[in-house]
């Protein structure tokens, strides 16, 4: 069939206020950009008039500069979900501006299917193929893009030259089906291939193609400190000890790991620790260290949602493809990131944290207890999974003003529940099979910063020390009272709330 080729200005004009728009991609990697940027500047011109302007967006995780940030700027986005970083769609959440709803990124899909957020009105897909009977070709994510084609009214595709054909054959694209008919997910080893290496639409759906040459818009992460470092190496030494008593099986298992720094530095501290053999990763987000790792050989296989990487990387991925096909598979996000997976490969998940608790709450999410940093993203699919949940963040933030650990987290996303590990660059504390007043003890003494153990250990005293959690309520959240008032946790007094 031959398809309506148009530009993306002209893509963008067939969008009306209210719409809802399914995307590609997952976090930068793979997400359409033609259009939206498009459509902000169609916004702007409808709210220079005194026309409400919005749509509603659904992702696979977060997007480019492209997507939210000019979206955000032109205050085109009434309602968004789920994860995303950018400063500018932060600031807009943060004054109220935009519904966002943080949902875990393997629930994305199916809770559109089940009708949670209402119809999808255009799937805008980014492609480096695509077929005359309708095969979209993904480029360097799956995120949500199977689900959004199927249930979109029109489907955009954006063909991107800036991605080699070789994307071809990196996907394996399938969906589940719903309750009552949902069966198992047949992955029973990281590099199991259950579907097919496109998405099959029907192509009188597709209403336009426009065509692009846009990179993607990866983000750059600082360069590695010694605390992300020592961080790094702490989660190697405990791993590497976990596998030489016995529970960590001997072939290792599978791991996923989070966004960042903190995340190349595990995986590089783990990459070079020979005692560990080479490995599989099931992540969500293939990032530049896991490259490097495979084709070094310290990594056999890596099962991922999006290759996070930097331009270069993905360019020496797609011109090595012959190398890296049989050792890279990127899924859709509720496959990459399912709860069912997950558990049944054994996978060590290794997340950030904002802050944690002396029980092992921790808060991904909120700064103070109120603001929207980035959202929970896939943390919360791997961490109550988990063969091992670790969490890591530096013991202190601001110059040293911030505690991470406190006596009761300002808002809650992974509960002590779920959680094993804490790490920081100070050392590790192992809450496995440990009661909460055992984890207060472990979590102040191996992980909270010198400044402030005495602190934490004063809180305690302010207990009745007997019950099962002990808190002091009043007082559970006076180090985030004090950063108020003085800007400085080190200033915590506890007399104003003794008993
Ligand atoms: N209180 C207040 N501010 C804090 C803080 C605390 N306890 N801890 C950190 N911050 C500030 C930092 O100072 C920094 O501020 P800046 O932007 O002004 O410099 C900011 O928060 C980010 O901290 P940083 O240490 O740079 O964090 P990061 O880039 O490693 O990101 C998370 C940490 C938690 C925000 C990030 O990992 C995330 O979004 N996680 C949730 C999703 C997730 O886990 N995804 C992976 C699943 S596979």
């Amino acid at each position: 069939m031959a398809f309506n080729h148009i530009s993306a200005a002209e893509a963008a004009s067939l969008i009306k206020h209210g719409d809802n728009l399914g995307l590609s991609g997952f976090t930068p990697a793979g997400t359409a950009k033609a259009v939206t940027a498009e459509l902000a500047k169609i916004a702007e011109a409808e709210h220079a008039k005194g026309n409400p302007f919005q749509v509603g967006i659904f992702t696979g995780a977060s997007t480019g500069d492209s997507c939210d940030g000019v979206l955000s700027r032109a205050k085109a986005i009434r309602y968004r979900a789920p994860y995303t970083t950018n400063k500018d769609f932060r600031t807009a959440v943060n004054n109220g501006e935009i519904a966002y709803n943080d949902i875990h990124l393997s629930q994305m899909a199916q809770e559109l299917r089940y009708g949670f957020m209402g119809k999808v009105d255009f799937a805008i897909i980014e492609a480096c193929e695509l077929t005359d009977d309708g095969k979209i070709y993904l480029t360097a994510a799956g995120g949500i893009a199977p689900t959004v084609c199927r249930l979109a009214d029109r489907i955009i595709v954006e063909l991107n030259a800036a991605h080699s054909k070789n994307a071809m054959g990196l996907h394996d694209v399938y969906e589940p089906l719903d309750p009552p008919y949902r069966r198992e997910i047949p992955i029973y080893k990281p590099s199991d291939r259950i579907g097919q290496p496109y998405i099959q639409v029907d192509p009188h759906k597709i209403v336009a193609v426009v065509e692009t040459d846009w990179p993607d818009e990866a983000r750059s992460f600082a360069a590695p400190d010694p605390v992300t470092d020592q961080i790094g190496r702490n989660v190697a030494d405990f791993l590497v000890r976990d596998m030489k008593r016995g529970i960590i099986p001997p072939t290792f298992l599978p791991l996923q790991s989070g966004v960042g720094n903190i995340a190349n530095a595990v995986l590089n501290a783990l990459g070079h620790d020979k005692t560990i053999p080479a490995f599989d990763v099931y992540t969500e987000v293939i990032q530049n260290a896991v490259i490097g790792l495979i084709r070094d050989g310290r990594v056999r296989f890596a099962s991922g949602c999006s290759l996070t990487v930097t331009n270069d990387c993905l360019n020496d991925v797609y011109s090595g493809m012959d190398f890296f096909r049989d050792k890279l598979v990127l899924r859709p996000s509720e496959i990459s990131n399912s709860p069912e997976v997950v558990r049944r490969l054994g996978v060590i998940s290794i997340n950030t944290a904002i802050e944690a608790d002396i029980y092992g709450n921790v808060n991904s999410t909120h700064i103070g207890g109120t603001k929207m940093m980035n959202g929970i993203g896939g943390s919360g699919d791997f961490t109550r999974n988990a063969y091992i949940s670790i969490f890591t963040c530096p013991s202190v933030a601001k110059e040293g003003k911030i505690s991470a650990i406190v006596p009761m987290v300002s808002h809650s996303d992974h509960s002590e529940h779920d959680v094993n590990i804490v790490v920081t660059e100070q050392g590790v504390a192992d809450l496995r099979g440990k009661s909460p007043k055992e984890r207060a003890q472990l979590i102040i003494e191996h992980c909270a910063h010198p400044d402030y153990k005495d602190i934490l250990r004063d809180y305690l005293r302010l207990t009745d020390g007997k019950a099962q959690t002990p808190h002091a309520i009043a007082a559970a959240l006076g180090m985030h009272a004090e950063l108020a008032k003085s800007g400085d946790m080190r200033n915590t007094d506890w007399s104003k709330y003794a008993r």
